[in-house]
């Protein structure tokens, strides 16, 4: 399928257009930033490792039956995704205690949470993504009741999909960011999962394998980035 002009340029990725009207192409970039972009460098080789995991990711919750925009990879810091509306709502789901959510109601971070707790994000980079609850979602339009409820109920499924697919790696699934998007009237998984959108901590040592290495300027982030998708494909092969 033929790459076109881009459809919209994100902080880590490019979306371009095809020449099939329902698809696009999702390209990698090695950009990393945080805090809403205020902090912002190339790390050599990171959009190739994210477009590998994020893709055997998709797969993976496909195979579970959990509809994403995954269609197939184009080259490899490229896939193939379905055209989606995107619901400007992001959907965090916790596990253990870390981020914004230790720092907003003081809980150490690394205290287990007693069961996955949900938080809604208004997707925003100008008001620095502010948290909202489904009252906001409905004041603004953002999705209807189903939609929403599909989302809540979908996230909460992904969750205990990848807590198992982490765990058989050795890899506490700390926390996760999901983006939905509308294709053919229906709501679909979007974007990405990979250690820019989720923490992940290895089990036994604790040691921080995901982007909170470059948010804290600990190092050696692209090094963890490949640790988990060597785990991967030490146990989820080709
Ligand atoms: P938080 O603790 O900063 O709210 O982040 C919760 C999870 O969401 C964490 O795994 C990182 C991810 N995340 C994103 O993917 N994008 C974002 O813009 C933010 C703030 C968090
Ligand atoms: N994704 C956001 C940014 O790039 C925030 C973060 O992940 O820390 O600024």
């Amino acid at each position: 399928m033929e790459r076109k002009g881009i459809l919209y340029e994100g902080k880590a990725k490019t979306l371009y257009l095809t020449d099939g009207e329902d698809f696009l192409v999702q390209y990698f970039k090695d950009d990393t930033t945080a805090f809403d972009g205020m902090k912002k460098e190339q790390l050599e080789d990171k959009g190739l490792i994210n477009c590998a995991i994020s893709m055997k990711i998709f797969e993976f919750l496909e195979k579970n039956g959990v509809k994403t925009h995954f269609e197939k990879m184009l080259s490899p810091r490229e896939m193939l995704v379905k055209k989606c509306e995107i619901i400007p709502v992001e959907v965090v789901v916790r596990n253990v205690a870390a981020g914004s959510f230790s720092r907003r109601y003081g809980v150490k971070e690394g205290t287990p949470i007693k069961e996955p707790f949900l938080e809604l994000f208004y997707k925003s980079d100008e008001l620095h993504d502010p948290m909202v609850c489904v009252n906001h979602v409905f004041l603004f339009g953002w999705a209807d009741r189903d939609e929403i409820d599909f989302m809540t109920k979908e996230a909460l499924k992904i969750n205990n999909l990848l807590r198992n697919f982490f765990a058989n790696i050795d890899i506490v699934l700390v926390d996760f960011k999901l983006e939905f998007g509308r294709h053919n009237g229906k709501v679909i998984l979007a974007d990405e999962i990979t250690p820019d959108s989720c923490r992940l901590w290895d089990k036994s040592t604790g040691e921080v394998l995901d982007k909170d290495r470059f948010r804290k300027d600990m190092g050696n982030v692209v090094e963890s980035y490949k640790e988990i998708y060597g785990r991967i494909m030490e146990r989820y092969g080709e």
